[in-house]
């Protein structure tokens, strides 16, 4: 008699240490999305955007010391290491995400269609309307449409060339889609226009659903939706903002509440989103409270300075000169420790910033539905 339960006992057994060794054993996630797609601006671009194209501040990315952390070479990465999207890929188990514009580059786990000073509203309009930021931008830039004209066209051309329509859209449906952070971008460009914050809101925010529906339209199911930094808190507001007024987090107050009205309004359209189509999985994730988060509790994070740039010159509060940036030939050195600093060169952040974030992002509760239940989901076995 005994042998009769213990034979399927056995296999039980055997199955459950299968279930759990075999997935847990390397990355937690691994296995789980077949491929991840990501678009944004410099927070997220891993390499779309070189020295001294289009940017015309900012414009040194290609020179040391950029990645000088975990690269120890500039990797055209606005940072001195790895980025929020990098983290996500790692988390997944997958190489980090290699650019779009890279032609050489393996894409069989995924393409970052993120570009430098991307924004959500299309640059024609920007032109049409004579619009042109003096500070930070030339024009020609390249918005979320042209991220999504770099999608289809790699859908078409690469991943699905050859098969039929649902062949593709059963690919798109196993793959994740990162969303980054973009709309910054736009604000800064009307920034001395007469053109009004509430305005490009409704535009940007119009324009970043219209693309989710555009990438649903292909197939996307699982989608990451990231909010606005306060962007209050970034040395280059502090540093061009001195007098005006603060909020209780000591950043920019009228910068930060535009980033809050952003990211609420970006919030009640994921939401009717959501409701047009309970198909697809949406997460927000919560950059404006991450950030904040990790600001508010700077120390124990191990940041000795929440404001003032690792890489920039000028020193005092916040060691940010707009006319001489870092990696500006001569002028700038980066800080001895980039881990002790939140922001790293006035407008974009640190690794060790980078890396708090995607742990509340990937491991906490800033994404909302979390990032466990996106892979509950998924019914990845984990
Ligand atoms: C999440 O937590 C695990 C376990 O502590 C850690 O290995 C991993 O690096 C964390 N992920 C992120 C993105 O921080």
């Amino acid at each position: 008699m005994a042998s009769f339960v213990d034979i399927p006992s056995f296999f039980f057994l055997l199955l459950l240490l299968l279930l759990c060794f075999y997935p847990c054993s390397s990355t937690k996630h691994a296995g789980c999305f077949s491929k991840i797609y990501s678009f944004g601006d410099s927070l997220t671009d891993t390499g779309n955007t070189h020295s001294s194209e289009e940017l015309m501040a900012f414009s040194h990315v290609s020179e040391p010391p950029y990645g000088m952390t975990y690269f120890h070479r500039p990797t055209n990465r606005f940072s001195d290491g790895r980025l929020v999207i990098d983290f996500l890929a790692q988390t997944l188990g997958f190489p980090l995400l290699p650019p779009y514009r890279d032609s050489t580059a393996d894409f069989s786990h995924g393409v970052n269609f993120a570009v430098a000073g991307g924004t959500a509203i299309d640059d024609e309009f920007y032109v049409l309307n004579r619009i042109f930021n003096k500070i930070t931008f030339n024009n020609a830039l390249e918005s979320l449409q042209t991220q999504l004209d770099w999608f289809t066209e790699f859908v078409e051309g690469v991943e699905c060339k050859g098969i039929s329509l649902n062949e593709c859209k059963k690919k798109m449906k196993n793959a994740l889609f990162w969303v980054g952070e973009i709309g910054a971008n736009d604000y800064t460009r009307i920034y001395g226009s007469s053109f009004r914050p509430d305005r490009v809101r409704d535009m940007a925010v119009a324009n970043t659903i219209k693309f989710l529906r555009a990438v649903v339209g292909k197939g996307a199911k699982y989608i990451i939706v990231q909010g606005m930094p306060p962007t209050g808190c970034m040395a280059a507001t502090m540093a061009m903002n001195k007098f005006m007024p603060k909020d209780d987090s000591g950043c920019i107050a009228g910068s930060n509440q535009n980033a809050a009205l952003h990211n609420k309004l970006l919030l009640e359209k994921l939401n009717q989103f959501r409701q047009q189509n309970p198909g697809v999985v949406v997460l927000y994730a919560d950059f404006f409270n991450a950030y904040l988060y990790v600001q508010k509790n700077a120390r124990k994070y191990g940041f000795q300075e929440p404001f003032k740039t690792c890489c920039g010159y000028g020193g005092g509060l916040y060691n940010f000169d707009m006319k001489s940036t870092c990696g500006y030939p001569g002028a700038t050195k980066p800080c001895t420790d980039p881990t002790k600093y939140i922001n790293w060169d006035g407008v974009h952040l640190t690794e060790a910033m980078y890396s708090k974030l995607a742990s509340l992002f990937f491991n906490q509760s800033y994404c909302q539905p979390s990032f466990d239940q996106l892979i509950k989901s998924k019914k990845c076995v984990h």
